[in-house]
């Protein structure tokens, strides 16, 4: 490969000329005159010609062999017809010649004569800021698509069959027939909970989802200077594990990381609701032992005694959202943990993650949509301007699922048996939708993804759309402390390369002014 302008070439590194011997000198002559000039090696020349080349390597080879240095000819010991570089090679190219073959100097020719000799050592200082592709390296797709970069037992997503499972049980057959922690403890233990078990774990979630009494009085402060509840809350759990001394998950065993991530998922909802009240000049509302997930959700929100049905809708959107693939976020969590940083701080950063408009962000968006198409016959032209000005129609598309989203039938189904006042409405703009982007965006398979429906249920729950985002992190931590637990356990820290793509470096670096 020819050097371009800017790459540097062997000819600039070589050293020049190069020590020379001749095949009928001794061994001892050669080799003094290697330590007489301090070189790692002779080339063998014949005139102008390189055909052979003796190393130190080939000397240590000669000593262990017991040979003796004056009477033998270094025709004997050197390697015949050396492999050769020319001198306008680039560095990177010779320094990846040397390291293939195993070499550590290559003589330099041209037109058959020796101008000089190259060794790895030159080559380091320049070569090792060059791009070395390593023989392993593997092209991911732009966004990771496709890409398996881990192995998981917490579940699994398979998009083209419209399915996805907590721990081989089909998500929303559990989310149908289950109470959350049943979830919950499903994701952290492996089995879903005997009655024994359930009974125990609920008193373990209670006895520490209330706000630590650390920072109960720094969260007026902390809700009057955040903008969203979620940036609130995110910096509350980065506050509960500096309140109790969470340690860096590569130092602890499994109970202690277990205790701290159950801590962060019990204590989320409370932070979310006391927050959000203090954000409206409210008194935070205590949590209740004696209620279950969801109803306990909606009493921290108003404190009256919620609807049940209300509650169990609420519930089950949060237990269609625990775990779902190699989500953003949920990477964001594992490449978090398995830098082998603290429980919290991989929680607080998957929270950065889902706060995206792209992910945990599309909610309240979506219900904003159904707000501003207003009727049914406003649909259409609507949906039509919005793709046509390349803007994305929040609620609908996924990476994985190229059918119907599993969740969002789900909820969908939830919003009708509840009588959510916009399903009707939303069923119309959900076809419109389809239809339009069918048109549109022909051959993406774009339907309704989790967060259409999402946001028609949690409306009619009387949570504000200020909420939709942090009500999805206050299921989605459970799915990331199980990601969380399995990555320690058995962890490599998560480490892929990117391909440089500036200017080619070593660029000089200034004076200063
Ligand atoms: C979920 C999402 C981020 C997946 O992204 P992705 O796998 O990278 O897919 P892309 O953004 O590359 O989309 C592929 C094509 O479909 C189009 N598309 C995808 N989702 C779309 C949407 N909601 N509205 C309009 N067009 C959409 C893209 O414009 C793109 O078209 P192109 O081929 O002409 O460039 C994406 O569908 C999206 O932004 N949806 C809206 C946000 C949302 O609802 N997020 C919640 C996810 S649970």
């Amino acid at each position: 490969m020819p050097a371009s302008s800017t790459t540097r070439t062997v000819a600039e590194v070589m050293s020049a000329p190069a020590i020379t011997a001749l095949s009928s000198e001794t061994v001892a002559e050669a080799s003094a005159r290697m330590v007489a000039h301090g070189v790692g090696s002779v080339v063998v020349v014949d005139g102008e010609r390189a055909i052979g080349i003796l190393t130190e390597r080939d000397l240590v080879r000669f000593g262990a062999a017991g040979a003796a240095a004056a009477d033998t000819k270094v025709s004997e010991w050197m390697t015949e017809a050396p492999d050769c570089t020319a001198p306008g090679t680039s560095v990177q190219e010779a320094f990846a010649s040397l390291a293939d073959r195993g070499y550590r100097h290559l003589p330099v020719t041209e037109g058959g004569a020796l101008l000089g000799i190259v060794s790895l050592r030159d080559l380091m200082d320049v070569a090792h800021i060059q791009p070395v592709v390593h023989p392993s390296t593997i092209e991911a797709p732009p966004g990771l698509e496709g890409g398996i970069v881990a192995e998981r037992a917490v579940g699994d997503v398979r998009g083209q069959e419209g399915f996805y499972h907590y721990r081989q049980y089909d998500a929303v057959e559990l989310a149908d027939k289950r109470r959350l922690e049943d979830v919950w403890f499903l994701l952290f233990e492996g089995h879903l909970p005997s009655a024994a078990e359930r009974g125990a774990f609920m008193a373990e979630i209670a006895a520490v989802r209330d706000v630590p009494d650390a920072i109960v009085d720094l969260l007026p402060a902390l809700a009057a200077s955040s903008q969203t509840v979620m940036e609130a809350v995110r910096s509350a759990i980065s506050m509960v594990g500096a309140a109790h001394g969470f340690r860096p998950t590569l130092d602890i065993d499994r109970a202690e990381r277990r205790a701290n991530a159950l801590q962060l998922c019990a204590v989320f909802p409370t932070l979310i609701m006391a927050i959000h009240r203090l954000q409206h000049g409210q008194r935070p509302i205590p949590p209740r032992a004696d209620l279950g997930y969801g109803a306990n959700y909606l009493w921290m929100l108003t404190g009256e005694e919620p609807d049940p049905d209300k509650a169990r809708a609420v519930e089950q959107y949060q237990m269609t959202t625990i775990d779902h693939g190699f989500n953003a976020s949920t990477f964001t969590a594992r490449v978090i943990c398995s830098s082998g940083a603290d429980v919290a701080a991989a929680v607080v950063g998957a929270m950065g993650a889902l706060s995206g408009p792209l992910h945990g962000g599309a909610p309240s968006r979506a219900l904003a949509l159904l707000e501003a198409i207003g009727t049914e016959d406003r649909a259409r032209p609507y949906l039509v301007d919005m793709v046509t000005r390349g803007e994305k129609i929040m609620g609908f598309g996924h990476r994985v699922y190229k059918t119907d989203d599993p969740r969002s039938l789900f909820l969908r189904g939830v919003a009708e048996r509840i009588g959510a006042e916009k399903v009707d409405f939303a069923k119309v703009v959900e076809r419109t939708v389809v239809e339009v982007l069918a048109e549109l965006k022909p051959g993406r398979d774009l339907y309704a993804n989790v967060e259409f429906y999402a946001g028609v249920v949690m409306d009619h729950c009387e949570l504000p759309q200020e909420l939709f985002t942090p009500t999805f992190g206050s299921s989605r931590v459970i799915g990331w402390c199980a990601n969380i637990l399995e990555q320690a356990a058995d962890n490599r820290i998560i480490r892929p390369s990117a391909r440089y793509v500036g200017p080619p470096p070593p660029e000089p670096v200034p004076a200063q002014d």
